[in-house]
């Protein structure tokens, strides 16, 4: 009999990790690429774990008290949106160690030239690259540090994510060839859904942000309903009727942006949306798009405001989350301290 064959993934469990930055409210850009995702998979029965990342948000400033703030709120947010505290492990990244100190065996892993072509740092450097945090450009060796320290297998992420993701495998696999080793498990991005990438709804062309100057631009997720209709009201179209494929909307990206937000808010594809409204008008589209969103995002918005009400629950809660969070964590960098020819006495 021949043996099964082993590919290197399959010692590994499914696992999942994904994570967002407490650096602003969240958006129905979170919501729709990461927030919801997350939910789904933590109710398809596979081990999830999710981190609100303080050690990224301060790669650039964060106000001390603001962060806290946030860290909280988005706690909140995801115990809204469904995320149970016994079934996911939730917790804050600074909580567990563990983090950091992979972290900065991955920075003496990865390449200046790998971490120089990352966009996302190039965007938010700018022209300002010499004046930036030193944290900032370090920013994708601590993601993988992240998902790799729990050996991490999927990861659910928005569009946007995606080049720091294959960074996270290169680390994995320069790690396992420098050391010869068969040590980490090489990830699988997980961008999948209507609306991987939530555009402003100002601009069909850009990302909906948080850190965008125009609140006119998203949808936070503490909006509250007439906010949320008056922004959806607003925001930029063309004149023409929703066409009856999907190829129609090629070249139109604000109509193309809405489509998809109805899509991934009613659980539908982009081509059963257009398919619904196949000639109408924006004046017809926009009211139901506001319907749907208040519909949707409402009950998120109520439940957040009453856990906000109880700080020191959420940090209990996160503390928790943080205890099972070390004990897989732990174990790994201890695997890979030895690894790595790290004395370890006490
Ligand atoms: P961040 O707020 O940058 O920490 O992002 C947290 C998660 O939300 C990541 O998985 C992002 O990819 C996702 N995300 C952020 N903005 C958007 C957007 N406009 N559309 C879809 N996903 C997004
Ligand atoms: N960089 C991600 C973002 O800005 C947040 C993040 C940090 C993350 N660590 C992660 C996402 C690990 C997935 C896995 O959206």
């Amino acid at each position: 009999m021949t043996e099964p064959v082993q590919t290197p993934q399959s010692r590994f469990k499914p696992r999942i990790f994904s994570g967002i930055q407490p650096s602003g409210g969240l958006t129905l850009g979170n919501y729709l690429g990461a927030l919801k995702r997350f939910v789904e998979k933590q109710d398809e029965g596979i081990e999830t774990i999710y981190c609100l990342v303080d050690m990224h948000a301060i790669t650039v400033w964060q106000d001390p008290e603001k962060l806290r703030q946030q860290t909280r709120e988005g706690a909140a947010a995801f115990i809204a949106a469904g995320i149970d505290p016994a079934r996911s492990i939730l917790f804050n990244q600074s909580q567990v160690t563990a983090h950091a100190e992979l972290g900065w065996i991955f920075n003496c892993i990865a390449r200046m030239g790998w971490m120089s072509r990352m966009t996302q740092f190039k965007d938010k450097a700018g022209k300002n690259s010499e004046n930036v945090s030193l944290g900032l450009f370090a920013y994708p060796s601590l993601m993988a540090a992240d998902i790799l320290a729990y050996h991490a297998t999927m990861v659910p992420v928005g569009d946007d994510q995606k080049q720091h993701l294959e960074l996270a495998r290169d680390i994995a696999i320069k790690f396992n060839n420098d050391y010869k080793v068969d040590f980490f498990p090489v990830v699988d991005p997980l961008i999948e859904g209507a609306a991987t990438r939530v555009m402003s709804l100002r601009d069909g062309t850009k990302k909906m942000s948080k850190s965008d100057p125009s609140d006119q631009s998203r949808i936070n997720l503490t909006d509250d309903a007439d906010a949320i209709s008056a922004k959806i009201r607003k925001a930029k179209t063309d004149a023409e009727p929703l066409p009856d494929t999907l190829e129609g909307l090629k070249d139109r990206p604000e109509a193309r942006n809405l489509v998809n937000i109805y899509a991934a808010l009613a659980d539908m594809t982009p081509q059963a949306v257009v398919a619904e409204y196949a000639g109408a008008q924006f004046g017809t589209f926009k009211p139901r798009l506001a319907e749907l969103s208040v519909a949707k995002l409402a009950p998120i918005t109520t439940e957040m405001n009453r856990l906000m009400k109880d700080p020191a629950e959420i940090d209990r809660i996160l503390g928790a989350g943080a205890d099972r969070a070390d004990a897989i964590a732990r174990p790994i960098l201890n695997q890979v301290k030895d690894i790595v020819g790290m004395i370890r006495s006490r």
